[in-house]
This record gives structure tokens, sequence and C-alpha cells, in this order.
């Protein structure tokens, strides 16, 4: 089905507004109702992205409250736990973390937050001047954290698939193969009430998962002891740029509030090198590679697509790129349809997610081959027109897929691939 996209943006974007402000819990947004009921970071971040479009006051609110769950050694946790929701699990009792005024997760998830706080900014400086100055000091410590205690030879790890915002993805399938989880314990998996098992993690994944986290808190959440023996420890092409280009919003940022920009340009040109460390040859992309083996992934999925976004316009990236656009009906997919291990509706092993496609579109738009970014915004808009407002989507034919009535989708929608978003932009 092809809809209309004029006639029907008014519709959509009416659609979308009630979507954020259906999943409002009071200054903070869940990504969906039931299967996901805290607050989550970089869904977190999409939303106020989203929220931007339609209440400035409550965007900024939302990366306000996502602070609120700094920990004191600077990282930004991947949940905040505000209340106990025995529809998700692990909750907060199986993390035992407690070292915010509010309770939380023990990992991170992809550091967006500066580069939309300079989105924010941007909106309204008058506004912003007194909203960056109060972040600016978070922000900072949040990126430090990430160079000081995820940092190999300048490209970003992540020491839990969760980290990385992408749970199954192909990129971890060798080191996750490596862990032998031993007996976690009995649990229910609460995903699978919510949504078909067939979308989601296998069980073998969710045991390995659980034994990073048991681990990690059985060593108390300590950076130091948790990187002695680290048994999953995998530099990350979506990390590593989302971070790069993040960096770079940050330093913009420190000149806006008179903040010493020094540090943070070094950090800029760590993560280049770490990132140019990151291509794989044979592949022909940027690869995600184990750092205890030293051995790459061999899986290109959308992430590798974010170097424009990260400021590096690298046309070696340009073959598959077109291909994929070209290929695929709905781009981006998280993993290659060419590629053995695709599976079209499961997560992270195929499918296509409105959030990433916003920041490889806008790196695309950015510096990318002419006229890639905006074929790449309109399957999109096409996509959530056509099938709804879901978590994601199957790049082959569109099928909704995942939980409903979706923050990030809903937000990426107003924000960016809306028709009316491009009388903002
Ligand atoms: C989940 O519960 O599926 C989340 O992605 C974990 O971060």
């Amino acid at each position: 089905m092809s809809l209309d996209l004029k006639t029907d943006c008014a519709t959509m974007d009416q659609r979308a507004q009630d979507i954020l402000r259906g999943n409002d819990r009071g200054g903070f947004t869940v990504p969906t109702n039931g299967l996901y009921p805290y607050q989550f970071n970089w869904d977190s971040v999409f939303a106020a992205w989203g929220f931007a479009r339609i209440d400035l006051v409550r965007a900024w609110e939302e990366i306000e409250k996502l602070f609120d769950g700094q920990w004191p050694n600077g990282m930004v946790p991947h949940i905040v736990f505000r209340q106990y929701d025995p529809d998700y699990f692990p909750g907060p009792d199986v993390w035992g973390c407690t070292h915010a005024p509010v309770i939380t997760s023990g990992i991170s998830q992809p550091p967006v937050a500066a580069s939309c706080v300079t989105r924010l900014y941007a909106m309204d400086p008058e506004l912003g001047q007194a909203k960056v100055a109060v972040l600016m000091p978070k922000l900072l410590r949040w990126h430090r954290w990430f160079i000081e205690w995820r940092q190999s030879g300048g490209a970003i790890c992540v020491h839990h698939p969760w980290e990385s915002g992408r749970d199954n993805a192909a990129d971890w399938d060798g080191a996750m193969a490596a862990i032998t989880p031993g007996d976690v314990g009995n649990y229910t998996r609460r995903d699978t009430a919510h949504v078909n098992p067939a979308m989601r993690p296998t069980d073998e994944d969710y045991d390995r998962f659980l034994y990073l986290v048991q681990r990690a808190r059985r060593l108390g959440w300590d950076e130091v002891r948790l990187a002695e023996d680290a048994p999953f420890r995998v530099a990350d092409p979506g990390m590593t740029f989302v971070l790069l280009r993040a960096n770079r919003d940050l330093e913009q940022l420190a000149g806006i509030v008179g903040h010493p920009t020094e540090e943070i340009a070094g950090w800029t040109r760590m993560l280049e090198k770490g990132a140019a460390g990151l291509w794989n040859a044979d592949l022909g992309a940027y690869d995600s590679r184990d750092v205890l083996t030293g051995a790459f992934s061999n899986a290109l999925g959308s992430t590798s697509y974010l170097c424009w976004y990260a400021g590096l316009t690298d046309d070696r990236m340009v073959p598959a790129l077109e291909r994929t656009l070209r290929d695929v009906r709905y781009p981006m997919p998280s993993l290659d349809p060419g590629d053995g291990r695709f599976d079209s509706l499961r997560y992270w092993r195929g499918p296509t997610w409105a959030p990433v496609n916003a920041l490889v579109g806008l790196g695309l738009q950015e510096c990318g081959p002419p006229g890639t970014g905006e074929q790449l915004r309109k399957k999109t808009a096409q996509m959530i027109a056509s099938h709804g407002f879901a978590e994601y989507f199957d790049p082959r034919d569109g099928t909704s897929a995942g939980g409903g009535t979706f923050t990030w989708t809903a937000a990426v929608w107003l924000a960016w691939a809306s028709p009316s978003a491009r009388e903002v932009a």
C-alpha cells in the first residue's frame, strides 16, 4: 500500500503526538506500555527529539530526568527504574544498583544525548542556554566514563549486548558463544508474554544476558574489577560512531557555555583513530571486533552506515549503501539480508528500526552521497505510514514487529520522517 504522505501527514502527526503523550509517565517517557515500563536511555533521548516538535520545555525535561540516574562515576544507565513493575524482567531486584538517587540498571546505552541537546538548543537558544549550562558537566562526565571504561584502541566497546541497544545483533555471536553461562537460576522472561517469541532474542541469549548481569552484581558494579578477565568485550562501530558524533556536538556545547574544549577535542581524535581500526576489508564495511580474540564479527548491520553521522565521509561504504538502498524495500536492515544469519522479524537480526534510520539519514543528508539521505527518509516515512508506529519492521515488506504504539518510532516520525518535519528542519 502506498499512502499519499502529504494528505495523511496531519493524521500521522497527530497519532505520533498522541503516542508520545500516551507513553508520558510524568516528565519521562516509557518506550511502550507493558513491554518496557521504565525510562530507557536512548529511547528517552529520541522521545525528547520528538517532543521538541510539540513542546520544547517537555523535551528538555525528558533529558533532565534521564540524568537523575547518573552514577557518581559518570555513567548514565540504560534503565531508570522509578517504580517496580512486575511486567518487566530483569527488574531492579535483579540489577541491585543503588548508585544514584533513583534505582537504575548497571550498564549504559548509545550516548545520543549530547547530539539531541545540541538540536534542542538550536531550536531556542535563549531557553537552551541555562539548560546547557546545567547539562554540560553531566554530559562531559558521561563521555569521560566511556573513554575511561569502554574504550580500546580508540574504539568504544560494550560489556553487555544490552549496552549497545542492539541486544541480539549478529555482532555479538562469537563473543556470546564463548560464554558458558552455567546455572543462572530459574527466571521467567516477561518480554515473550508481550511479544511473539519469534520476534525476540532466544532463551540462550537471555541466559548469557543474565550471566553478565549476575557477574557484575557479584563484583559490586566496580569497573576496575569488571575489567579483569571480562568475559565479554566487543568494540562496536555503532557505539563508536554515536559517541564520535556526540563528542563533536559536545565540543559545540562547550563553546556555548564557555567550557574548555581541549579534552573533548582529544577524545574526538582518539575516536576517529578507533573508528578507522574497525574497518573490515574482507567485509567491505565497518564491523565490530571481539577485543578478547581480535576477531571481526563479519556482520554488516545498519549501524555500520553511521560513519557519515560520525562525520567520516567514507566512500568505501558507498557500494554497500547503494546496494542496500536499491535492493531492500524498507532499509536499513539491522543485518544484511545476504547474511545467512538474517532473520527478518527477530529483533536486531534483520528488522529495520526507525531511530537508526534517522541517525543514518541525518548523516547522509549532511555529508553522504547526494540524494541518499532523502531517499532513506522517504522510505522510512512510507514504512511508518503504511505499517504503523511499531517497534521495528520487516525490511522486506514492512510487516510491523515487536511492541506497538512505540515512542521512538513516533518521535522519529515527528522529528525527521514526516513531511511536516521538513518544514521545521
Ligand atoms: C529489553 O529488555 O529487551 C531491553 O532491550 C534490555 O535493554
